[in-house]
């Protein structure tokens, strides 16, 4: 296993909160508001190298979210979150928070992936708020559709005693029983291998953690589609970079544009995918 010194990474600390960043991917792997937990999850079997996806944080995943729609040979969930990306700029807010900006754009390897030019954009503001914002803009001249997530590892007591709320009602796709179209009926909760996209909703999500007396909540714009995923038992052994015994700690609810959701730019047009989270004691 690779040490998260392998690679470059920022480190900020405010009376706060404080976070890690990972200018590979501009991945985000630590958020912890001042005398709280940390709310994101890492994996300790994470690989921390050039070109391979960080297990925990914040991955993003564009421009294809999940496998590619007709090349499994691509990289699942698209290359953003492999590509470098350098820090454009970083200042302290009126309200004590830090806000840093990353960018990445197309070059000679993204176009032999994906054959468009874009201009990415992630901006995370870090304070007792958790703000994480892609902006894409279709730098090409031809329009481009694209499909993506703020794929976010949630750290959790014990997943099988947790609740998420703000599905009750809501269609989805379940991943893991033939993609079958089903409603969800009052709060997610997990009890075995989950991968649910859930269609057509701009709710806000809320983790209800009652073994870290805490609640999660996740607001969004720009998407219109939440994936919830916990590998449970199987599919974590079968994950290299994610130990046996660690899906009890964790829980993905990805602020998404998937499923039934495309992105669908124009040239020079612009589209913004934001998480804004926070965190309650209960
Ligand atoms: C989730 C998908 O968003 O990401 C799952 O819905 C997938 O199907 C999971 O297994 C992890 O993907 P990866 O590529 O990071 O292993």
């Amino acid at each position: 296993m690779s040490q998260p010194n392998d690679l470059d990474h920022q480190t900020i600390a405010t009376d706060l909160a404080s976070a890690t960043i990972y200018p590979q991917g501009a991945h985000l792997t630590h958020w912890q508001p001042a005398g709280r937990k940390p709310v994101l999850w890492m994996s300790a079997k994470s690989r921390f190298e050039l070109g391979a996806p960080i297990r925990g944080g914040i991955p993003i995943c564009w421009p294809w979210f999940g496998p590619h729609p007709v090349n499994p040979e691509k990289p699942a969930h698209g290359f953003l979150r492999t590509m470098p990306w350098r820090l454009v700029d970083s200042i302290n807010l009126a309200d004590g928070s830090v806000r840093v900006t990353y960018e990445a754009q197309s070059d000679e390897m993204s176009q032999q992936l994906w054959p468009h030019k874009f201009l990415a954009e992630l901006t995370a503001t870090i304070g007792p708020t958790l703000t994480v914002a892609l902006t894409v803009f279709n730098t090409c001249v031809k329009p481009f559709e694209s499909t993506g997530a703020l794929h976010t590892y949630f750290a959790v007591s014990d997943v099988t005693k947790v609740k998420v709320h703000g599905l009750d009602g809501v269609e989805y796709l379940d991943k893991v029983d033939g993609m079958k179209r089903k409603t969800q009926h009052g709060p997610v909760t997990i009890s075995n291998e989950t991968d649910r996209v859930y269609l057509n909703t701009e709710s806000e999500c809320v983790i209800e953690d009652p073994g870290f007396r805490r609640r999660i909540r996740i607001a969004k714009s720009g998407s219109k589609t939440t994936v919830v995923w916990n590998p449970w038992i199987e599919k974590s052994k079968k994950m290299s970079d994610f130990g046996d015994d660690e899906y009890p700690h964790m829980i993905c609810v990805e602020t998404a544009a998937a499923g039934d959701e495309s992105i669908k730019l124009d040239p020079g047009a612009s589209h913004r995918l934001e998480a804004r989270i926070s965190v309650q004691a209960i």
